[in-house]
């Protein structure tokens, strides 16, 4: 019997797909703690909002809500909710917010990115794509920042 792919194609679909399944288990475990959400919504309310995660008291308990299509924070300078996409486009991964510098970081090679998501330190060239947030009904929601 002969194989579609060969075999050191399979191994890469194998690893790809481990990969998969231990990140989307380690999202979904984080998830478990972030139950009560509203159902998330492909279809942003009329003022453009989409909820995402809730309870809002879960940015206190952890210092960070990550869910797949964001990472929200609070900017300990003005208190104000900080909301990007975690996903850092040079190579795609995930990044994480450093306190102490109030940017956030890619563990995999360093990019650096302030709290509007533009690059301050490479080597990615594009920024983290950036979010208005607000809480409402004890739920995160966000809409993309537009640009001017
Ligand atoms: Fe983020 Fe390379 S993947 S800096």
């Amino acid at each position: 019997m002969t194989f579609p792919f060969s075999s050191t194609r399979r191994r890469l679909l194998f690893l790809g797909a481990s990969l998969a399944s231990t990140f989307g288990t380690a999202i979904a475990a984080f998830g478990q703690q972030t139950t009560n959400l509203p159902k998330p919504t492909t279809k942003p309310r009329t003022d453009g909002f989409v909820p995402v995660v809730g309870p809002a008291s879960i940015l206190e308990k952890h210092g960070k809500v990550l869910t797949d299509k964001v990472l929200i924070v609070q900017n300990k300078d003005n208190n104000k909710l900080v909301a990007v996409s975690p996903l850092c486009l040079h190579r795609n991964c995930v990044v994480d917010w450093q306190e102490e510098t109030q940017h956030f970081i890619c563990p995999c090679h360093g990019s650096e990115f302030g709290t509007d998501g533009k690059v301050i330190k490479g080597p990615a060239k594009q920024g983290l794509k950036a979010f208005e947030v607000k809480v409402e009904e004890n739920s995160f929601f966000i809409k993309p920042r537009i640009e001017n």
